[in-house]
């Protein structure tokens, strides 16, 4: 069976969604199968390989709600990575499931049920995740193995990490007692900052304290790559290689939740 591997936390714009294009982008080039399942209605993770999410006829949705077989929805969009996609439709989901409870008897296993019905010839699957901690993060806390959470070091920033700690180990305990925090990891970070260095030191310091990975990987802020990379159709990790510092990140992040897990 895929390892599960989501990319989640209750904040947007903090390279959830990078992320997993990205960690894609690296494990297809290390020859592994993934698929990317994205849960998000804003549809980046098939944004971010140029596709255009509204263009899709079938989508997770489908999925979940009208029984359709997941490789009626799945697309190819680079060698070794398919995505299982998502766009508005995504955002009835929670709406459509609570209105009818007495078909859907189980709201949060609805992912599980969907993907025992994928091929089995992936490596992994990384799941993207909207920024809140409704019934989609549910259903996906319910299939992962391990969850990574970016933490941009903002003001506000420990609030929101220790909501979705709080999720997760409420989840651990109640519904998947298999599922790990694969570590805490800094993103958007100017280590020029001292804000940054100061938030970050902070975060060490609590998840030190509660016993949680703190990943030594940073992906660095880097508004010129963002931008050109918007142009190229593809994850950074798919246009440049490891010379790049902000490539060279995702890789380091790659070695450590990956190569290291395969060890264990
Ligand atoms: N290293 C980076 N530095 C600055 N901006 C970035 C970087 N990587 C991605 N971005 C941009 O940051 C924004 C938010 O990233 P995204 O991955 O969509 O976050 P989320 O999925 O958490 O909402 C996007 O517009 C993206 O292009
Ligand atoms: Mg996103």
């Amino acid at each position: 069976m895929a390892k599960v591997i989501a990319v989640s936390t209750n904040k947007g714009g903090v390279l959830k969604s990078s992320i997993v294009s990205n960690l894609a982008g690296v494990l297809s080039k290390e020859g592994k199968k993934v698929l990317i399942i994205d849960t998000d209605n804003q549809g980046n993770a098939s944004i971010s390989f140029g596709e255009n999410p509204d263009n899709f006829e079938l989508t997770l949705y489908d999925v979940l709600l009208e029984g359709i077989e997941p490789k009626k929805a799945i697309v190819n969009v680079h060698k070794n990575i398919d995505i299982l996609p998502s766009n508005d439709d995504m955002g009835f989901f929670e709406f459509d499931v609570i209105s009818q409870l007495d078909k859907f008897k189980k709201p949060l296993s609805l992912l599980k049920n969907a993907i025992q019905k994928i091929e089995k010839k992936y490596d992994y699957y990384l799941i993207d995740c909207p920024p809140n901690l409704g019934m989609i993060l549910g259903n996906v806390l319910n299939i992962s193995d391990e969850v990574i959470i970016p933490f941009q070091p903002e003001v506000y920033s420990m609030r929101s990490l220790q909501k979705i700690l709080k999720q997760i180990d409420d989840f651990k305990e109640k519904h998947n007692p298999s599922l790990k925090v694969a570590g805490v990891v800094g993103t958007l970070v100017d280590s020029r900052t001292t804000l940054h260095s100061e938030v970050l030191q902070q975060c060490r310091k609590f998840c030190y304290e509660k016993n949680i990975k703190m990943l030594d990987t940073i992906i660095p802020k880097s508004v010129r790559f963002a931008n050109a990379v918007a142009y190229e159709k593809k994850p950074a990790t798919l246009v440049e290689n490891r010379s790049n510092n902000l490539i060279n990140s995702y890789y380091s992040l790659y070695e450590e939740v990956f190569s290291n897990g395969e060890k264990k």
